[in-house]
């Protein structure tokens, strides 16, 4: 063979049986062969296991999945290339024309976008109310059939703890499926609830360094099946190298946040306890309104806070810009720690009165807190603060 061929058709050397990396390799392959035509036909063709082209499914993809589905405890999960493509594939999977879809002002304004502008294009309608609305709730599955109901909990960005008990029972009490977008709970929250299907963001905690975008959709085969399939009609599928970084990421999960949480339990109290702060919402303080929800139904309170400052949308503009170790900047759930200010956040594609219902006012800021150390964070918001109000 001359070079040129070689190059193309290199060796490859199998590990001796019984030996094996203690991480699992990126199958970062396209292409799979198998060992002659009939056996292609086989797998092509489903009726034998294994794999093909990536696009389909690939082996360190599939590990994800697996562990995914477990630490959510169901029976399966499909894995693809953002928080919103999961988002987009589970909407399409369960919802045909005609279809109606309850969901809620606190619901991430994209899976709201999806729903206003690209479904109701395709005869879905959707009805938005305040997840804190029990009787409209209530109300609006017995009004008309609703064939899925989509909720957030703790809601993103004012920390609302939806009553998840008692919506998936009115859900299945009218024949409605439900998702819970579990992105800000983590990734093992909320498993003892019926919930349909969970969705998470893996650039959040999961992957937690920042570095690589990545989404999950976990439930039962049945579903997951269905949004597998529409997730590979368009294309949907996390890249190895993505599903491998997410994995590293998930090795330290629990201590990081279980650190993010404990700081940012004492900075939300650090918070309330300052006169020049008038709302924290956290839902691991005592007085917070989802606290004694959250207490039964979140295994930790999570990393996220909402903080209305004093004054105007001035002086939130001061804090931010004075705040040291918190960058102004999206995403949350990773190492550093990061604050989106009201500037960024008013809610938009609402009415004024959902607007309103969102609680989401003029002065309201999210922060996300990192891993670093709190005593650090508390001095930077603490200086911020005084450089605000001075
Ligand atoms: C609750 C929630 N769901 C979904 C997403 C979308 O995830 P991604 O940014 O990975 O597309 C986000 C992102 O902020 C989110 O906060």
């Amino acid at each position: 063979m001359k070079p040129r061929t070689r190059v193309n058709h290199p060796p490859q050397t199998p590990l001796p049986a019984g030996n094996r990396a203690l991480v699992a390799p990126i199958y970062q392959s396209v292409k799979f062969e198998l060992d002659d035509l009939q056996q292609t036909e086989r797998v092509w063709s489903g009726r034998a296991d294994g794999y093909h082209y990536s696009r389909e499914a690939n082996p360190t993809v599939a590990d994800l999945e697996l562990l995914l589905a477990e630490l959510q405890g169901r029976d399966a999960c499909v894995a693809v290339g953002t928080g919103l493509a999961a988002v987009a594939v589970t909407l399409i999977a369960l919802v045909s024309q005609g279809d109606h879809v309850l969901g809620f002002v606190e619901t991430y304004p994209p899976t709201r976008r999806l729903l206003a502008r690209t479904l109701a294009r395709f005869g879905v309608g959707h009805t938005l109310l305040s997840i804190e609305d029990r009787a409209g709730i209530e109300r609006a599955l017995a009004a008309r059939p609703v064939q899925l109901v989509w909720f957030e909990s703790p809601t993103n960005p004012v920390l609302k703890v939806a009553d998840i008990g008692h919506l998936t029972a009115s859900a299945r009490r009218h024949g409605a499926l439900t998702v819970l977008d579990n992105t800000l709970a983590g990734l093992e929250a909320h498993a003892a609830f019926q919930v349909d299907l969970f969705v998470h963001s893996l650039t959040k905690y999961a992957s937690g360094h920042g570095d690589v975008m990545g989404g999950a959709v976990i439930g039962s085969s049945e579903l997951v099946q269905k949004v597998r399939t529409q997730a590979l009609a368009l294309g949907q599928t996390l890249d190895p190298h993505a599903a491998f970084l997410v994995q590293r990421g998930l090795r330290t999960y629990h201590l990081r946040r279980a650190a993010q949480c404990d700081s940012a339990a004492r900075i939300a109290a650090f918070l309330a306890a300052d006169r020049r702060v008038v709302r924290v919402r956290y839902p691991g303080l005592a007085q917070d309104p989802g606290h004694a929800l959250a207490r039964t139904q979140m295994p930790d309170f999570g990393s996220i806070i909402s903080v209305d400052l004093a004054g105007a949308a001035e002086q939130s503009r001061i804090f931010a810009d004075s705040l040291e170790l918190f960058a102004i900047a999206a995403s949350l759930g990773s190492t550093e720690s990061l604050i989106v200010p009201p500037q960024l956040q008013q809610p938009r594609g609402l009415t004024l009165e959902q607007g309103g219902w969102s609680c989401i006012t003029p002065t309201t800021a999210r922060l996300s807190i990192g891993i670093e150390d709190p005593d650090d964070l508390q001095a930077d918001l603490s200086a911020a603060l005084d450089a605000a109000f001075r």
